[in-house]
């Protein structure tokens, strides 16, 4: 079949956000929209001709369309072989491993994450590099810069593959391996945790709900709950992938899953349960009548290393981006390991990771991750919570709270400003930007300010430097407060406000999270002028 070199010209704002270039379907879906970025790819990405390449998404709509021009363009670009999962399904963290495993020379991943899909949802597309992590900005400015300069894109016009076909098939020259999605994966989480005392503990009568949103954790879900570690059939919920998530927003927060939230409350509920977002890198944790935080999350699996295979005798180092609580540097501080604070965003852990410096990390926006891959790992982390509940022979309530009991208790909360206007939204940012250099030793809402900054960071292996990345001010009783702008929107602006509380007191730890933060919440308006600059009486989103 020929190769056609087509004439395109740019096509603005295909910049790569937080992760990736996401945008609406309707974008997605112009002519040349992916063309134009996957060239791009291909002109600042250097060595993918004669390399193997992984590729697949979490099967949104659109998903099969952009594999199916994807191989097409990497066949037009000398890609010796392609890694493609059947029926162009990857998870992300199932890629990431693919990339490790097999050498590969990156991954492009199609997935907007948790945000919703369907022909009105969101489409996204990210590459990854040999180290199986995100790209690091270097290489996403790289490529936003290469697509603001293209006159063409390449692409062999041979018909579509059979993506349902296992096995090898060729696209011109190229080599296309269709894998089943889930087999490598699986025989990677065999490696790290205990599922000897996981299948005991099912075994012994315990029940587990696992809900997959209609996204691409479902059959994640199935062979490792069910056919691997002996779950009832009908634990994994939701499990078949849609192009459309069945409507619903695949975000795993209390915010998006009340149905999960109502089944795990009372005495008939399941043991644990755990939800995953829609390219299955998000985890949302609980056990009866117990909604975990993933800054608790992160905590407590760092508290309890030991027991899980994968860390045994090894866990020099912990992260945690600078929004997620401080209850894990108190743990790492009584047991003796580092922790390192980064900016948010799974690639800022990737060198930490490398360099052998961390094994455990996690972010407070759901995501839990060890050095196994380099994306977070939603259905490892709830492989991680099971070892845990299986060895210490206790509920997921129990482990919680005999945490607090030992660490204190980080009485956490996010509130995010959804759809502002992008005037609005930085509109708080710079008010209180503004009052940074004179707000410590002042009084905001009977609470006084210890330090007040706008967080940078230095990357402690390669030096380089990230700056505002988050205004944080931390107060004299120890309570912080952070508000940043999400990077991961598609349309206006996110505001997020941060709030944490640090309690020692074991008698204090039963209040109601909002209760407990109700000063800091007041502070944070009187700072950021949030009600009169957005127009909101209220958060969107309290998680
Ligand atoms: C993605 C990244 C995470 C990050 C999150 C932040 O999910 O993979 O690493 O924490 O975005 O999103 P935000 O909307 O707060 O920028
Ligand atoms: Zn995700």
């Amino acid at each position: 079949m020929p190769l056609h070199t087509l004439s395109t010209t740019p096509i603005a704002g295909q910049k790569p956000g937080t992760s990736g270039l996401r945008k609406k379907v309707t974008l997605f879906a112009q002519p040349a929209y992916l063309e134009n970025f996957v060239q791009a790819i291909f002109n600042a990405v250097p060595g993918l001709s004669g390399a193997t390449l992984v590729l697949g998404g979490d099967g949104r709509y659109l998903n099969e369309r952009a594999v199916q021009t994807i191989l097409k363009m990497a066949a037009a670009h000398g890609v010796a072989r392609v890694l493609v999962g059947r029926m162009g399904l990857l998870s992300t963290p199932a890629a990431s491993h693919l990339i490790r495993r097999y050498g590969a020379a990156g991954a492009i991943i199609l997935s907007a994450s948790h945000n919703p899909g369907g022909p009105d949802g969101d489409f996204g597309i990210k590459f990854n590099t040999a180290n199986g992590g995100p790209a690091p900005e270097a290489l996403t400015d790289a490529i936003y810069a290469a697509s603001q300069c293209l006159s063409e894109y390449r692409i062999s016009d041979a018909p579509d593959l059979d993506l349902n076909l296992l096995g090898e098939q060729r696209l011109e020259a190229m080599r296309v391996t269709v894998l089943d999605p889930v087999a490598d994966y699986a025989q990677l989480m065999q490696t790290l945790v205990d599922f000897d005392a996981i299948r005991a503990w099912i075994d012994a009568g315990h029940r587990l709900r696992l809900d997959a949103l209609h996204a691409v954790g479902g059959p994640y879900a199935i062979r490792l709950f069910e056919d691997l570690l002996g779950a009832q059939m009908n634990s994994v919920r939701n499990a078949a992938p849609q192009p459309d998530f069945g409507g619903g927003h695949p975000d795993p927060n209390p915010a998006h899953c009340p149905e999960l939230l109502a089944a795990m409350s009372g005495p008939g509920a399941p043991d644990f349960a755990a939800a995953f977002d829609g390219d299955a890198d998000r985890n949302m944790i609980l056990g009866r009548d117990c909604v975990l935080t993933p800054s608790d999350s992160l905590a407590i699996l760092a508290a309890n290393a030991e027991l899980i295979p994968q860390f045994k005798g090894r866990l020099r180092g912990v992260a945690r981006s600078m929004p997620t609580s401080r209850a894990v540097d108190v743990v790492a501080e009584a047991l003796g390991f580092d922790c390192y604070e980064t900016p948010t965003g799974w690639k800022f852990f990737g060198n930490l990771l490398d360099a052998g410096r961390i094994q455990l990390c996690g972010e407070e926006s759901y995501g839990t991750g060890a050095d196994h891959v380099r994306e977070k790992d939603g259905v490892w982390a709830a492989l991680a919570w099971l070892n845990l509940l299986a060895v210490r022979k206790q509920s997921v309530a129990e482990i919680v709270h005999a945490h607090w009991a030992r660490f204190g208790r980080h009485f956490y909360s996010r509130h995010d400003y959804e759809g502002l206007s992008v005037q609005a939204g930085e509109a708080v940012m710079q008010r209180v930007r503004d009052q940074l250099p004179s707000l410590a030793g002042s009084t905001l809402a009977g609470l006084r300010v210890r330090s007040a900054d706008d967080f940078a960071y230095t990357d402690p292996v390669d030096g380089s430097v990230s700056q505002g990345q988050g205004l944080r001010i931390v107060f004299e009783s120890g309570e912080r407060l952070v508000l940043r702008l999400s990077g991961t929107g598609t349309e206006g602006a996110t505001l997020r406000v941060y709030l944490e509380r640090y309690v020692a007191d074991p008698a204090l730890h039963g209040q109601d999270t909002q209760q407990a933060l109700a000063m800091l919440i007041a502070a944070g308006d009187v700072l950021g002028g949030i009600r009169t600059l957005t127009g909101r009486e209220a958060a969107d989103v309290v998680t």
